[in-house]
């Protein structure tokens, strides 16, 4: 939610800025700005809507300067507008901040600063802070800033500049959303997610909740919270520059589908002994008889997320055997958990940073439960607070809607359901690991079939208003992901239910005009069970859409189309399963002129509450 980049060195800043700034587009694209200093003066600009606008008013209007910060914007306070749009300048014009975030005691803040005599012009929490720290601005930023952080309550990430001859500085803050600075030679670069410096570096430094760090060209220092000199390990991230362009694809939502059959085998790679038949899992601290220990499973997670914990669930009790809850983060410390030394907290998150989540996950922790996470992100937040990590090498997800990073969560889930069943039985046996091993192959196989067909029945479908997508059991999250999917890209009304459960209301919706997707795998009683559902729909002259992997006629040739998949492990079902509702959404999405990579209102990382 936002995106901040900032650049120090010798470089052109403007086109450095931008690349940056196009590259977190998908946090928020409400409007985008930047600031340049050159000479000891800010040159900005700034536009609503999409970074294009910007670009554009920059051709005509460029901006000039060695050092500087670039934003792109998911409005909170005050709607999408210029006005609105970061950075902001204190009334004074003496610096000029970006920030991610909430400032929430930002109108006692403003009503003091009002009575000083600051002005304000945009209906932002931000400009309050640029007016505060110009207010104790004496010669020196990093201490007006320091003064100015301990008066604000929230959630924020910022950083500054100021022209009154500090020279080339940036001062950056962080309290919740992500910072992240890229170390180079004689240049320093800043931004939210390190997709963005991947580029220019690949050493970073994530900053700490209550770190204020200031950038020169030759050097980064950093403070903690109570202005303590602190160092902070500089990393060094694997992820591929490349990955984070579109290569060749026409979107990142499609390229990013078609990346799961590698990412899939990336999140197992190195995991799986086959040979003797164990899970090896890195980056967990909890001993293996504390885990032993463990008698309940607490999920914790949101959107796409949270239904991959739904499966996880199914997975986790049933390989071993602990009882599992899931939770939306945004509800589980409101709804007072039982919560104890005996749970262990799973946060699944790909960003790491999504603020609904990591809150859940501190409530879990100050009640005494063990934290792990499932993670896309290095050194995010989520992967920071907790004891155990299963990151899923997905690689940069960049289209706001989740594709690769829900297979690979599935993946992580199996994997961690695995490892509690070797630690609780000191084994785990062949068969699961070579359900495993046979998966990529299958992803590759349902993307290849499924990719046309997919494209056809959008085309057939896509003026429908609403959807209903339908499963049982591991599946009924998957009818879940579907209908969020389809909502997210094509903006089309879509619900998911369990199947069993459409008789108790949703089946008051079917009509001819309804396309019904049911996801019908697998030959168990199941199976069966689905297979009368359809004839509800059937019945009901609503149209028909199984997703299955046995023949039509088994479905008793009530079928108005068929989407078929190969078979794999039913518990490794569901990852097959997602893939053609994930092109379907995709390609409707695509019909109906919506822009799927960044669909209105959304924003990748959802770093505010
Ligand atoms: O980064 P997270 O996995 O924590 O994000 C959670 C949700 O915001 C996210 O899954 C969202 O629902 C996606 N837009 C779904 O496609």
């Amino acid at each position: 939610m936002c995106g901040i980049v900032g650049y120090v060195g010798h470089r052109e800043v403007v086109p450095l800025l931008m690349d940056g700034l196009r590259r977190l587009e998908y946090r928020g694209y409400d409007s985008a700005g930047v600031v340049a200093v050159e000479n000891g003066a800010f040159q900005t600009s700034k536009a609503e809507g999409k970074l294009d606008r910007l670009k554009e008013k920059l051709e005509t209007a460029p901006v000039h300067g060695q050092y500087g910060l670039g934003h792109t914007r998911w409005a909170t306070h005050g709607p999408p507008s210029e006005r609105n749009a970061h950075p902001m300048v204190d009334s004074r014009g003496r610096v000029a901040l970006i920030h991610n975030g909430i400032i929430e005691n930002f109108l006692p803040l403003k009503k003091r600063l009002i009575a000083e005599g600051w002005t304000f012009k945009s209906d932002t929490d931000t400009e309050v802070v640029a007016n505060l720290i110009s207010s104790y601005l004496d010669g020196d930023l990093p201490s007006a800033v320091a003064r100015a952080l301990s008066e604000l309550e929230g959630m924020y990430a910022f950083a500054v500049v100021t022209n009154t001859g500090a020279g080339q500085q940036i001062v950056a803050a962080r309290q919740g959303p992500p910072l992240v600075i890229g170390l180079a030679q004689g240049e320093q670069f800043l931004a939210s997610d390190p997709s963005a410096l991947l580029v220019h570096t690949k050493d970073v430094i994530f900053l700490e909740n209550g770190d204020l760090a200031v950038l020169t060209p030759e050097r980064v220092t950093v403070q903690d919270r109570h202005g303590r000199p602190v160092e902070r390990p500089v990393q060094h991230l694997t992820w591929d520059p490349i990955q984070a362009e579109k290569g060749g694809y026409k979107h990142f939502m499609l390229k990013e589908i078609h990346e799961q059959t590698q990412a899939v085998q990336d999140t197992f790679a190195g995991r799986v002994d086959f040979e003797n038949a164990r899970i090896l899992l890195d980056s967990v601290q909890i001993t293996e008889d504390e885990l032993r220990h463990i008698e309940r499973i607490h999920i914790l997670a949101c959107g796409t997320s949270w239904h991959s914990g739904l499966i996880g669930k199914f997975l986790i009790e049933h390989i071993a055997r602990i009882p599992v809850e899931v939770d939306y983060g945004s509800e589980y410390r409101y709804r007072d958990p039982i919560v104890d030394a005996r749970v262990l907290a799973v946060g699944i998150s790909q960003s790491g940073e999504t603020a609904d989540t990591i809150s859940a996950m501190e409530a879990a922790r100050e009640r005494g439960a063990r934290l792990f996470t499932i993670c896309n992100v290095l050194g995010s937040q989520a992967t920071r607070i907790s004891e155990g990590v299963i990151y899923t090498h997905a690689g940069p997800e960049i289209g706001v809607a989740s594709t690769k990073a829900f297979t690979t969560q599935l993946v992580a889930l199996y994997l961690l359901a695995l490892y509690l069943r070797q630690v609780k039985t000191g084994a785990v046996e062949r068969h699961y690991l070579d359900a495993l091993a046979h998966l990529p192959l299958a992803i590759d196989e349902v993307i290849r079939l499924q990719e046309k067909p997919m494209a056809e029945m959008a085309k057939k479908h896509h003026r429908a208003e609403n959807f209903l997508y339908l499963g049982r059991g591991i599946n009924y999250p998957i009818a879940l992901e579907g209908a969020l999917k389809l909502k997210e890209i094509s903006y089309i009304h879509a619900e998911g239910y369990p199947a069993g459960e459409m008789k108790h209301g949703p089946i008051a919706l079917i009509d001819e005009d309804l396309p019904v997707v049911a996801i019908a795998t697998g030959n168990d009683l199941l199976f069966e069970k689905v297979k009368s559902n359809l004839q509800e729909v059937n019945a009901r002259d609503g149209v028909v859409i199984a997703l299955t992997d046995r023949d039509e006629e088994e479905l008793g040739g009530i079928c108005d189309e068929v989407i078929t998949v190969p078979t794999v492990s039913p518990l490794l079902q569901p990852i097959i399963n997602v893939i053609p509702l994930q092109l379907l959404a995709y390609f409707t999405g695509l019909r109906r002129g919506a822009d799927v990579d960044q669909p209105r209102n959304l924003a990748k990382s959802v770093t505010v509450e």
